[in-house]
């Protein structure tokens, strides 16, 4: 098999004009948050991973760290590793030196992000096969051929999966349990509920950082569709919204406005608020209920010493390969 190729799934490109369009015309604002992430934003996003109060990125590697023998252990050597999203991160190398795979696939819908990465990681292991694929990883996708009957690890680390509304989480997991096969694995990065101080830290650092990362969404929309957003007439705002059981971030006007939006008006009231972003957080047990209602057996519950965030070792059913609602 070839050590390197590029695989082109041509996934759809949102129509972002017509998403942000939208959002701006509800009731209540909303932009999803997938548009934080340009070249600006997703630096920023680096940079908060960094930041002493986003204990997320930190804790979860610790977690990586310390149990990459038993995570080794549990889902085997030679196999092939789908990363949901481009990888390349510290997180990405602990789980590629633990289980060894023969074949390493980062999927991302971004085609120059995910090559870049995966050139960094092909430059680093000779002897990984690497496969990025561009896709779009939030429905099934067929995986490379060269890779395709190897043993699958699937990894989604970061709590990505937080920013599923509960029922896309669902049909999500069915989803990756597709990918990976009836005994195949998915290595899951999930953050928990905690003391909502710690949340609300990790949300409105005391730098600004987090600010400037909700702000440059408005930069982006600007830049790209053509919209004349003040930066400065916004104020960044995140709630932890404890009977939903997660962080809601928004962008808050500070005087009435109007924005010019790929050529439509927009009107903003002083204090209305635009949703940028929920981040839910779940208890082990209910998380693990909902896994096991989609697709997966969770074997493992890896948790650091505070239970700030759990990586969970989860299983595919027998059924999976068939689906099921
Ligand atoms: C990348 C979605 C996991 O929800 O913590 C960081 C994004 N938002 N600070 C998160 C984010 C504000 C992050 N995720």
């Amino acid at each position: 098999m070839p050590r390197y190729e590029f695989f082109d799934l041509k996934p759809a490109i949102p129509d972002m004009a017509a998403e942000v369009l939208h959002g701006l015309s509800l009731p209540a604002k909303s932009i999803p948050p997938k548009y934080f992430y340009d070249a600006e934003g997703s630096r920023l996003f680096d940079v908060i991973t960094d930041l002493p109060s986003y204990y997320l990125t930190r804790v979860e590697t610790g977690i990586l760290r310390d149990n990459r023998a038993l995570i080794a252990r549990r889902v085997g050597t030679g196999g092939c590793l789908v990363e949901y999203g481009s990888g390349s991160s510290v997180k990405s190398r602990l789980v590629i030196e633990a289980c060894e795979p023969a074949a390493y696939v980062p999927v991302d819908i971004s085609r120059d992000h995910l090559e870049q990465s995966a050139w960094a990681i092909f430059d680093g292991y000779p002897q990984l096969a690497v496969y990025p694929t561009c896709a779009d990883y939030t429905t099934p996708f067929e995986l490379p051929a060269p890779a395709s009957a190897l043993p699958r690890l699937a990894f989604f680390p970061g709590s990505s999966i937080g920013n599923f509304e509960p029922g896309a989480a669902s049909r999500f997991l069915r989803g990756v349990a597709q990918v990976v096969g009836s005994g195949g694995w998915l290595v899951l990065g999930v953050d928990a509920k905690k003391d909502r101080a710690v949340l609300d830290r990790a949300y409105t650092d005391a730098g600004g950082i987090t600010e400037q990362f909700n702000k440059n969404l408005l930069a982006n929309i600007n830049n790209a569709v053509g919209a004349d957003f003040d930066l400065g007439g916004f104020h960044h705002q995140a709630v932890y919204n404890e009977g939903a059981g997660r962080i809601e971030m928004y962008l808050v006007s500070e005087r009435d406005q109007r924005v010019r939006v790929a050529g439509t008006e927009v009107a903003f009231a002083e204090g209305e608020r635009l949703h940028t972003e929920n981040s839910y957080k779940f208890a082990p047990d209910e998380f693990v209920a909902i896994a096991e209602q989609s697709g997966f057996e969770c074997v493992d519950i890896l948790l650091d010493d505070r239970a700030y965030f759990m990586v969970l070792l989860l299983r595919a059913h027998s059924s999976s390969r068939t689906g099921g609602s």
